[in-house]
């Protein structure tokens, strides 16, 4: 679904006024007109176009002036100066006051196009360079979800039905078990959905994350020095997936579950009202059904995420793709031909996989480096063997009562060293605690450690 892009013209002469607009909405544009300064001014606010054509000399002001007026409200707006009297003086003047281009009566309607085209090329790039902050593209493009066993055709199956809806999807399952390679699949089967970004739920800070999914006015709170779009809107017309669900906080879960029903969002410190269509994918590993009971996640937010259910099992209940999945990752990595002996993976089929397909990955990753031939050998496979032997032998020894540490300090180096182990992957890492994801983050915060 292409967004329609919104031009202002602001200019006094109505003949000029009418042909530029007549052009420009045969281009496709969605245009708005203004007849004097004050007017366009006021018609810039509500209407936020991302291109303004002014002119140099209105009734009520000067061209200058109202640019400037107009990059008060957004700094970014592109604005294009359209004179009748060119001097170089003025041309400076537009330049100075924050114009982008500066076109000169009379000219041809071939050039305002490519003076539109070259601005707007310049919005574009700076849409893209915040997009970037979620999307991270190389990471998209490199997955795909491999595997021929039930458990994954079934998932398969529930992909396609996903993308044939529109409805919201919950995802479930383990950390690591392919969760957002599924969304992603969801949102490559949908050719009209464009954007395709992801908000970790879990990853910003609990006063910011309003502003983050719904944007802000200019000066509504300290550090919002310019407007700001939130996420809803930055994914118009494509798809946003909610990373990590069950750590957004109770306040915002019915200003989500207002976006979900509506379709529309208000930007903090706006009464204005704006439609988004946006295809929303959450996933989670927490179990909701235990944070609803807690109440801590709203119980009408979960059905309305859950009207699609795809859940994902653990690689321990799939390990027939072990095999398929090694070899792919084994391409990956060696960019070569290299064997994984079959005694390699019948001992891979039987480990557990906490970290799931994630583990599996980086396992393989971690024997590339170290392979010398052209078959990986058992040692280049660290699994990480029993957990629970460590501390056997730490509790076989016998302690001398000076070496005797307090508890909290015990429960924090083990945390510690469980984070480092897990490469800092908290989700891994609560998982490998057996303990929730919002309990390691309380007691990170009780511990202090950041
Ligand atoms: N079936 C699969 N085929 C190929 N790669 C997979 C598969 N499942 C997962 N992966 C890979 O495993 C890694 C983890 O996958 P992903 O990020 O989708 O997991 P997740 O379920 O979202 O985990 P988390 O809950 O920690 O966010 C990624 O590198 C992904 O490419
Ligand atoms: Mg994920």
């Amino acid at each position: 679904m292409k967004k329609v892009i919104k031009l202002l013209i602001i200019d006094d002469d109505d003949f000029v006024s009418a042909s530029l607009s007549d052009y420009l909405i045969n281009k496709g544009f969605g245009v708005r007109t203004a007849s004097n300064g004050k007017d366009g001014i006021m018609s810039f606010e509500r209407e936020q176009p991302s291109l303004v054509l002014l002119d140099q000399k209105l009734p009520d002001m000067e061209g200058v002036d109202v640019c400037q007026k107009i990059l008060a409200i957004n700094p970014n707006a592109k604005i294009i100066f359209i004179t009748a009297y060119a001097t170089v003086q003025y041309a400076v003047e537009a330049m100075q006051a924050g114009a982008s281009h500066y076109l000169s009566k009379p000219f041809e309607l071939d050039e305002l196009s490519i003076t539109i085209d070259m601005a707007l090329k310049n919005v574009q790039m700076e849409g893209k360079l915040r997009v970037q902050d979620y999307e991270r593209e190389k990471d998209r493009r490199e997955k795909k979800l491999i595997g021929s066993s039930e458990v994954i055709n079934r998932i398969k199956e529930q992909i396609e039905l996903a993308a044939g809806s529109e409805a919201t999807v919950l995802l479930t399952g383990e950390t690591g078990v392919g969760k957002n390679v599924v969304a992603i699949a969801i949102h490559d089967l949908q050719a009209k959905r464009e954007t395709y970004l992801t908000i970790n739920c879990s990853a910003i800070p609990e006063n910011l994350m309003e502003a983050e999914y719904f944007g802000h006015e200019k000066g509504v709170f300290t550090g919002a020095e310019t407007r700001r779009e939130g996420i809803f809107e930055l994914s118009d017309g494509g798809t946003l997936v909610l990373d990590e669900i069950g750590d957004i906080p109770m306040h915002l879960q019915s200003k989500l579950l207002t976006a979900l029903e509506d379709k529309t969002i208000r930007r903090i410190g706006s009464g204005r009202v704006i439609p988004v269509d946006v295809r929303v994918i959450a996933t989670t590993n927490e179990n909701l059904e235990e944070a609803i009971r807690e109440k801590r996640f709203r119980q009408d937010l979960y059905y309305r995420l859950a009207v699609l259910n795809i859940h994902i099992p653990p690689l321990r209940d799939h390990p027939e793709d072990i095999s398929e999945i090694s070899d792919y990752f084994v391409k990956r990595f060696c960019r070569r031909p290299v064997k994984i002996p079959d005694s390699h993976i019948r001992k891979m089929m039987k480990y557990p996989w906490p970290g799931n397909v994630r583990e599996l990955r980086n396992v393989i990753e971690r024997a590339a480096l170290l392979l010398q031939g052209d078959e990986i050998r058992p040692a280049d496979l660290l699994l990480q063997d029993s957990l629970s032997s460590p501390l056997e032998k730490s509790s076989q020894k016998t302690m001398n009562i000076r070496e005797i540490i307090p508890l909290e300090e015990v429960k924090k180096r083990h945390i510690l060293s469980a984070l480092r182990a897990c490469s800092g992957n908290k989700s891994l890492t609560a998982r490998s605690l057996g303990v929730s994801l919002s309990t390691l983050k309380r007691k990170l915060r009780e511990m202090n450690i950041t």
